[in-house]
């Protein structure tokens, strides 16, 4: 299946507040359901396993609406860990759609390619749903962005490019119930990465090492180590 790039509407100022409320409620169900949440919990694990922290920052890049930061920090504080979650978003409007009046993370509206933060800010920078929509270059510079505000490891959890997740999307209708979230869906899978393709950029990015796997729901796992592996870089 063949790499085609689009402009995916969540990312046009066209859309209006309701709609991209709805939107960004309906991807929330999807990563409940599919991949989101116990995709990033199962990178976690590996990124836990290996650090051997239990108390730690973590800034979600890309975060949408916040709600995927929010419940990872909920699902770690159940297992006795300690974790201060930031979402950032470039979209000011997307961060504020899940906003209450006792807010769990901190909320920063920027720019993935240009953080602002120093090096090193957070133990764990991650990112769901979201390295997709950068291409060649941008894609680089992204990640080594991320790997340089991450003081221990980068997780990204993201589609795999292939027919299956496309026609799913596509067709099934309990799949995506939001037209936006479904075109969206449609596009996301069609600039996704193969898991040779997200290796390959991901070896050029500055991370001393990596491990690319895959998770259920044709989703694509990517760690990203500030330390070399004990046993030798795995991709
Ligand atoms: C598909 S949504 C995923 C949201 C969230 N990660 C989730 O899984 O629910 C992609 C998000 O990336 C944001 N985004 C796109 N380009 C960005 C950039 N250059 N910097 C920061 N956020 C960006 C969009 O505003 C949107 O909220």
């Amino acid at each position: 299946m063949r790499r085609i790039t689009s402009c995916e509407l969540l990312d046009e100022d066209s859309v209006s507040a309701a709609d991209v409320e709805a939107a960004l409620r309906d991807i929330w169900r999807i990563n409940q359901r599919f991949g989101g949440v116990s995709g990033c919990l199962r990178l976690l694990d590996h990124f836990l396993a290996r650090s051997g922290l239990r108390r730690f920052r973590a800034l979600d890049v890309g975060a949408g609406d916040g709600r995927l930061a929010a419940c990872l920090q909920d699902e770690l504080a159940d297992r006795g860990l300690e974790t201060t979650f930031w979402a950032l978003d470039r979209r000011l409007s997307h961060l504020n759609c899940s906003r209450s009046s006792h807010d769990p993370l901190n909320r920063v509206a920027a720019n993935a390619l240009e953080l602002p933060f120093p090096s090193a800010s957070f133990e764990l920078v991650m990112c769901n749903l979201f390295v997709h929509h950068f291409s060649g270059t941008s894609l680089r510079y992204l990640l080594a962005e991320m790997v340089r505000v991450a003081s221990q490891g980068v997780c990204v959890n993201d589609l795999e490019r292939r027919w299956l997740p496309y026609l799913f999307i596509r067709y099934a209708p309990f799949a995506t119930r939001n037209p936006i979230a479904r075109r969206d869906g449609v596009a996301s899978v069609r600039q996704a990465y193969t898991r040779p393709e997200l290796a390959a950029v991901a070896s050029t990015c500055g991370a001393a090492s990596v491990d690319v796997m895959s998770l259920p729901f044709f989703r694509l796992g990517l760690m990203l180590w500030k330390e070399p592996s004990p046993a030798g870089s795995s991709v």
